[in-house]
């Protein structure tokens, strides 16, 4: 059967992944999808170096203009690696247009403006296909949307962004500060030049609206979506969790509360026995709750070029198979029809309900614990757990942790700054939020 002719856009360490297992697992890769995958056409800023890296498969395309390989007629599916919102967002509805389906593993962009995107896929019959965008190898999205499908999903909570997770486990194992496992990981390259997107908890919230949306059937929000990242952690923070019981990792939840639905990024303290606290260095795990199957794990490389082209050429099987069958009758882009979306609020931060850590330095005097523990009576915070530490010689002040029952983030916020204005606490209260998982 004629080969299906992929145009890959962008070839840099994925695409270059993805051609390397489409040649090495070609024969069993067809044997799965029915006919041959063929990368036809390659777009990419250096047409020169990536014919070195094609070893002698002369008949691929080579161009630096990545519409031309869209507007290709010879091409059946767009495979979009360059990340970014522009040109690839321009080159994906261009393709859809032309009625192409489109593989990408680009989070930022269906984060952003996945309503367009499906909604343009839609209209033309064709699919969009995105397993890699979100925790690269793991077949996540697989899982939600077809292998959980029976389910009503009650939360998600992943660990998504594995250079946060590589600096949390060294700043763990070393006792070093953010900014000097910071530094290290950018030299063994697990983390960017400018780490923003992962450290400020940016890249999670994009890979966990992608996954709110599947699981609840509602549009990609990330607007909606409360980011907080690891850059204020300190060392004392995850020595003190420790001794009681806890690790701190950042945490992507979404969750169907009463109200809405739940959509935060943040650190967070989970009970050190729990599987998912044990995910080390720049692995990811993503937690599912549903209804009927309990809580699954799911748990690989996250990053990386083989694990990612794993999960694009999964996805360019999946079209392979799809591609002649009536669009009604394929499995929905994001796992509910689209004209089922609802359009159940999502919750600003002051409605979650959570429990948490708090950490405060206060005059070692008597009556400073009662001033604090009443401050958190009134607003009906109840203490799961508390320690305050000897005072180191010499000094009179002393830290205080408080581990709190779940309550309502507008009234612990409320607590916080009543306690901050008492004449013996010294600076600001470090909050952390806290999930039990259980
Ligand atoms: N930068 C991401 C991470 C990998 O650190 O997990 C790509 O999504």
């Amino acid at each position: 059967m004629k080969p299906l002719q992929v145009g890959l856009l962008g070839f840099g360490i994925v695409g270059r992944g993805t051609w390397e297992v489409l040649r090495r697992n070609a024969e069993e890769i067809t044997r799965r999808a029915g006919r041959p995958i063929r990368i036809a056409a390659i777009a990419t800023r250096s047409p020169e170096r990536a014919r070195d890296a094609l070893a002698g498969a002369n008949s691929v395309r080579l161009t630096a203009d990545a519409s031309a390989v869209v507007r290709d007629s010879d091409i059946d599916i767009v495979c979009e690696l360059i990340g970014g919102i522009e040109p690839a967002r321009s080159l994906i509805l261009e393709a859809l247009a032309l009625g192409k389906h489109v593989v990408t593993a680009n989070k930022a962009l269906l984060a952003q403006h996945g309503t367009e995107i499906f909604a343009a896929a839609h209209a033309r019959g064709v699919m969009v296909a995105f397993e890699a965008a979100v925790a690269g190898g793991v077949p996540i999205i697989k899982a939600l949307r077809e292998g959980l499908t029976a389910n009503r999903i009650e939360w998600i909570a992943g660990i998504i962004n594995g250079t946060s997770n590589f600096i949390l486990s060294r700043m763990r194992e070393t006792g070093a500060s953010f900014e000097t496992v910071l530094a290290e990981a950018q030299v063994l390259g697990f983390a960017e030049s400018d780490p923003t997107y992962d450290v400020e908890g940016i890249d999670a919230a994009h890979k966990l609206a992608i996954m709110s949306a599947i699981a609840f059937g509602v549009p990609m929000r990330f607007d909606k979506a409360y980011a907080e990242g690891i850059t204020r952690l300190t060392k004392e923070d995850l020595r003190y969790a420790e001794e009681l019981g806890y690790r701190i990792k950042l945490l992507a939840i979404t969750r169907r509360a009463r109200n809405g639905i739940e959509l935060r990024v943040h650190p967070t303290l989970i009970p050190a026995k729990r599987l998912i606290a044990n995910v080390e260095g720049a692995m990811n795990a993503v937690l599912v709750k549903g209804d009927a199957v309990g809580s699954t794990l799911y748990y690989g490389a996250g990053a990386g070029a083989e694990p990612t082209a794993s999960a694009v050429i999964a996805d360019l099987v999946d079209v392979t198979r799809m591609h002649t069958a009536d669009p009604e009758h394929r499995v929905p882009h994001l796992a509910f029809q689209p004209d089922q979306l609802t359009d159940l609020p999502f919750l600003p931060m002051g409605d979650v309900e959570t429990s948490y850590y708090l950490r405060m330095r206060v005059d070692d005097r008597p009556g400073v614990l009662a001033d604090i523990t009443r401050i958190l009576a009134d607003r009906e915070i109840s203490i799961d757990a508390m320690i305050q530490k000897e005072p180191s010689e010499g000094e009179d002040q002393t830290d205080i942790i408080l581990l709190t029952h779940k309550s309502v983030e507008r009234s612990v916020d409320d607590a916080i700054s009543r306690i901050e204005a008492l004449p013996t606490v010294r600076g600001k209260v470090v909050r952390i939020r806290l999930e039990d998982l259980g």
